[in-house]
């Protein structure tokens, strides 16, 4: 398929979904702020000249902000008097990106004060970093509201953990009307970006109590993660490439991976590697079809953006993302 057809394709799936939330639109800041993409564009190429994590980093806290009350920039409170952070919930404990969320503000505050708010600073830069780095584009609906809360109890049980099994995830995205082709597009984001230890360690030496490493490891890629993460040993700060193939790059080999045996987390390879599993022929098609990944993709962000934002008059546009005004 030509770039041409595939922005083609990316603008009707737009023009479906985007229906679904009326009140988000493309165009929100046209007027208000009209330089806005450009203005996080900026920021976001000059920070991933040196940090090669900066799109990985932004997209995961967009993740971990819409699962918890809506894509409402909820995650980027800190702790303060009625606050709780969603912060400190474990699944949040080690994210980076803030200080890049905090540059993006800072640089439009001082062209559009008052005006773009740090949800959609979220849902913009997402886009923006996965298209730096290889991956598609896709219109990003914007006018979302930040919130005046943090639920930090709902960061413990709506986000994913690398630990579940394919039913459990089933369910955290089903609560939010996602469906298996999301649950596989969305975690293709696991094409860039790190892990720690502590995420995957459990698979490498005795999986479930078994005295045996997960047997969906491919035998010649253990030793290799028993070797950055040794039993014992004090891997408090040590992490790996999410992709081992093309670790900084937005491509498909994230499939690739799974076929082989070579994901990195549980949730990973349990896409493939679950007998029966409707994930599996999804993942047989990414791996053969970057484009029809980069479209799924690019429809499964949008969907992602949608859930439940604040709009018109509820929350507020946060001067500092940090926190409420
Ligand atoms: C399907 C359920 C998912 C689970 C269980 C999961 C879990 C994880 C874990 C455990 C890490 C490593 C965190 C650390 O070491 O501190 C991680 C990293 C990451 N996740 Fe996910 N994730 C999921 C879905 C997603 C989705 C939907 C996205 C975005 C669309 C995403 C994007 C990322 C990225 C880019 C990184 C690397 C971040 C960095 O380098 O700082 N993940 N994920
Ligand atoms: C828009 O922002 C970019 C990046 O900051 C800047 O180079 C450009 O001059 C701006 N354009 C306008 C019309 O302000
Ligand atoms: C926020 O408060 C919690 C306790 O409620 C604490 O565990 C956490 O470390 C605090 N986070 C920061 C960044 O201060
Ligand atoms: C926090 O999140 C949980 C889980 O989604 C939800 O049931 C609860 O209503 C939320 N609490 C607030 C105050 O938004
Ligand atoms: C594996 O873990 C289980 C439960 O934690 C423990 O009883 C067992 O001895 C361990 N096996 C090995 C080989 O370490
Ligand atoms: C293990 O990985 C190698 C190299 O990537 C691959 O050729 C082989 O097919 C994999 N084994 C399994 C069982 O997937």
């Amino acid at each position: 398929m030509s770039f041409l057809r595939f922005i083609v394709v990316v603008l009707f799936l737009v023009s479906v979904f985007g229906s679904s939330n009326a009140q988000l639109s493309a165009t929100f800041y046209a007027t208000t702020c009209p330089n806005v993409t450009d203005i996080v564009r900026g920021v976001m190429v000059q920070t991933q000249s040196t940090d090669v994590r900066a799109g990985a980093k932004i997209i995961r806290l967009h993740f971990h902000d819409c699962f918890v009350n809506g894509c409402d920039g909820s995650l980027l409170l800190d702790n303060a008097t009625g606050i709780e952070s969603e912060k400190a919930a474990p699944a949040n404990v080690g994210a980076g990106g803030f200080d890049i969320v905090d540059d993006i503000k800072t640089a439009l505050e001082n062209v559009c004060p008052g005006v773009v708010s740090c949800a959609d600073i979220l849902a913009l830069a997402s886009e923006i970093g996965v298209a730096l780095v290889g991956g598609p584009s896709w219109q990003v609906l914007l006018g979302r509201r930040d919130s005046l809360t943090a639920n930090r109890s709902g960061a413990l049980t709506d986000i994913p953990s690398p630990f579940e099994s394919l039913d459990q995830m089933r369910q955290q995205f089903g609560n939010k009307d996602m469906d298996s082709t999301d649950i596989v597009a969305l975690s293709g984001a696991h094409t860039f970006g790190r892990a720690r230890c502590g995420t995957f360690e459990q698979r490498l030496f005795n999986f479930s109590s078994s005295g045996s490493p997960d047997p969906t490891i491919n035998s010649t890629f253990l030793p290799t993660l028993q070797g950055i993460c040794p039993q014992g040993g004090n891997n408090g700060a040590t992490f790996t490439n999410l992709d081992r193939s093309t670790p900084d790059n937005f491509d498909n080999n994230y499939f690739t991976n799974l076929q082989n045996q070579e994901g990195l987390l549980q949730t990973d390879q349990e896409l493939f590697s679950s007998p029966g599993s409707d994930t599996i022929a999804i993942v047989n098609r990414y791996a053969s079809s970057q484009t029809q990944f980069f479209t799924d993709f690019a429809s499964s962000m949008i969907k992602l953006g949608n859930i439940s934002p604040l709009t018109g008059t509820n929350g507020e546009i946060r001067t500092n993302c940090r926190r409420v005004n």
